[in-house]
Formats: structure tokens, sequence, C-alpha cells
């Protein structure tokens, strides 16, 4: 069983994949780390982000070891542990240049098919991200596309506001400029056949995640 949840930055997919996974009683993958842990690399080994060949050297050399725990989530890049450090702001503001980079998605693309073949004895699992039903797992049980207005998506990263590490507008800016970026790779624009479209904005995490439960159990 796979589940692909897919969305903006923001639309709450994140908490939702992993509250389906919990559930479920599924693993659970979230993709945009492993773009984290490339982009945290290649900063900590001081590549210019602007060279794609030596950045997606890192992508290939890079050892990654990611949880699919949906109750404790870490990552591990190169024997460090990153779970917090990939979510600095630096690494935000820096991580769609480092996934439009193609030769990096196609090395990871690979890892996270692996991950995925890996967790199908156990049941299945949960995988999000945003191209996770149009390329990652195109045979997917269960697609469903998550979307939520800008202010909602801002509201919902009030977390990193709340501990002062950026300001509202900072913020704002973050997520107008990434969802530009990240509308320059063209998987991102496609509406995948048989996805089913949530809006969030009014809903509720309990609420979203009890939709694609009772989906996943038809
Ligand atoms: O939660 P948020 O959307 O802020 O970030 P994320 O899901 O951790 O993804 C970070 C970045 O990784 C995105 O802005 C995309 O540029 C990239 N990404 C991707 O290219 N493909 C994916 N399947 C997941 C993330």
């Amino acid at each position: 069983m796979i589940i692909a949840v897919d969305g903006p930055s923001g639309s709450g997919k994140s908490s939702t994949a992993r509250g389906v996974a919990s559930r479920l009683g599924l693993r659970f993958l979230d993709t945009g780390a492993t773009y984290r842990a490339v982009t945290w690399s290649a900063m900590e080994h001081g590549l210019d982000l602007d060279d794609p060949a030596a950045v997606a050297e890192r992508a290939r050399e890079l050892r990654l070891e990611i949880s699919t725990d949906p109750t404790r989530q870490f990552v591990i890049a190169d024997g460090t542990d990153v779970t917090t450090a990939i979510r600095e702001p630096r690494i935000s503001e820096s991580v769609s240049k480092i996934a439009t980079n193609l030769d990096v998605r196609k090395e990871l693309i690979r890892r996270q098919r692996a991950v995925i073949d890996a967790a199908q004895p156990s049941g299945g699992i949960v995988v999000e991200g945003r191209d996770i039903a149009t390329v990652v797992a195109t045979d997917a049980e269960l697609k469903v596309l998550l979307t939520a207005d800008q202010d909602a998506r801002m509201a919902r990263r009030g977390a990193e506001l709340a501990a002062g590490s950026v300001t509202a507008e900072q913020l704002r800016d973050q997520i107008v400029r990434r969802d530009a970026d990240d509308a320059t790779v063209s998987e991102f624009q496609v509406a995948s056949d048989g996805a089913v479209t949530i809006d969030s904005t009014h809903l509720s995490l309990e609420e979203v995640i009890d939709v694609i439960s009772r989906l996943a159990k038809e």
C-alpha cells in the first residue's frame, strides 16, 4: 500500500501524512527532508550551490539515513544528526535551488523508491512531497493533493514565527519565493491521474487525517 500526499509549503502535508501513517499503522517518508539534507551537506562542504555538477556529486556521495517511523522522525547525513538543522531558514531559502537540479532529483528519487519498496512487507507507507503521485510512486493506491490558501499556509508555519527565527514578512517572502521556484519543476504542475484534491483551508488537522484515512480504507 502506498499513499501519496503532495502539496505546497505549509499546506499541512507533513503533519497530515504523519498522522495518517500513525493512524493506519504505516511507515512514513518525508521526501522534502531528503532535498533538505542534500542542501545541508552541500553548504557544509562549502559548495557553490550554483554548480549543478558539484551538488549532484554530493547528492550521490551523501550517506543518508531517514527514519520512516511516523512517531520518531530523524535524518542522519554522513553520520551527523541533521533533524533540526535541515529546518533552519538558511536551508529553507536554498532548498529549491537544489531541488531544481535534475541530477539531484534523479538520485533522490532512486533512494526514495528504495525506501518505499523496503516498507511494503510491513504493510505500506505514506509518502509526502511534491511529485510523489506524478513521478516517485505513480502506482500509489491513493493520491492526495493537499492545498490551502496562502494565509492558512502562513499561519501553519507559525511555529517558526513563535520561535523568533523569522519575521512574518520573511516567512511570506519565503513561501512566495519557494512557490515560484518550485513552479519551475514541471512535474509539480501536473494534476496526477486519479488524485483527490483536499482544500484544507477550513479543516483542522484531525479532520484532514480523518478524510484521508477513510479514503484509504475504501
Ligand atoms: O514543508 P515545506 O514545503 O516547507 O518543505 P519540504 O516539504 O521540506 O520541501 C522542501 C523543498 O524540497 C521544496 O520546496 C521543494 O523545492 C523540494 N521538494 C521537492 O523538490 N520534491 C519533493 N518531493 C519534496 C520536496
